[in-house]
């Protein structure tokens, strides 16, 4: 039987929801309100098939970009530990906060590099439902408002994609924009953990896939 939240909880989320919109009104749109309601919007949507507790991965979509490292000297506690103060503020019971927590600091980029080690099946949903905010229409839209700020070319068939750089390689190349689908936007369909996601994610990489055609053909001047 599928896990239904109580009003108690229910109640926590509204006002995790009001403390976070509040919070982010001013940060940088690839990680603003928006993309905050989006995760959180999507978890919804892989919760609706898979079985996991909504309480914890609804808490832990709308807190999981609370305070980002690279702002915080790469301090990866600062998140955590902001989420943990608040939830003990309206009342979360310990093991729910620590639960966040935990699936906060793991979902990270030092968790990337294998450094951190929990699991859980909430970890999967809230890590599926961030990286489903990649790809597709909304994906396309935030890679070339990335771009823009960083000043980048869109295109430029002069410079190949490199498959499998590091976060960190690529965060500090120049490359063009579109290398970034190779980089890593077509590679997150194949990181899904969730059945769920998978699914979506598949018709969202077809959207991208076709984006892509559609782009080199009015580069060459076919159509
Ligand atoms: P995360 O939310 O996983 O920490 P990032 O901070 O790396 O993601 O990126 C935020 C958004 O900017 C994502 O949609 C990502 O695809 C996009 N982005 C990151 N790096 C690049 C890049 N080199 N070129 C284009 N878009 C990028
Ligand atoms: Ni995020």
């Amino acid at each position: 039987m599928k896990a239904v939240k109580t009003k108690e909880q229910q109640e926590i989320i509204e006002k995790t929801a009001a403390f976070v919109q509040d919070r982010l009104k001013d940060a940088e749109s690839g990680h603003d309100w928006w993309h905050i309601l989006r995760v959180w919007n999507n978890c919804k949507l892989i919760l609706q098939t898979e079985e996991a507790d909504p309480f914890v991965c609804e808490l832990t979509a709308l807190l999981h970009d609370i305070a980002d490292s690279k702002f915080h000297g790469g301090d990866e506690s600062v998140g955590p530990r902001i989420a943990g103060e608040f939830l003990a503020a309206v009342g979360t019971e310990q093991e729910v906060i620590e639960h966040v927590q935990n699936i906060i600091l793991n979902m990270s980029f030092k968790a990337s590099l294998g450094e951190v080690k929990f699991h859980s099946k909430e970890l999967e949903v809230v890590q599926d439902a961030d990286r489903l905010d990649a790809i597709g229409a909304i994906g396309i839209a935030r890679a070339f408002n990335y771009g823009g700020y960083k000043n980048r070319e869109i295109y430029n068939p002069e410079i190949p994609a490199l498959e499998n750089q590091s976060k960190e390689a690529y965060k500090n190349t120049t490359a063009p924009t579109i290398n970034h689908f190779y980089e890593k936007l077509l590679l997150l369909k194949d990181k899904m953990n969730t059945d769920a996601a998978k699914l979506i994610a598949k018709g969202r990489h077809e959207h991208m896939e076709e984006f892509l055609q559609q782009f080199y053909g009015e580069w060459n001047g076919e159509r």
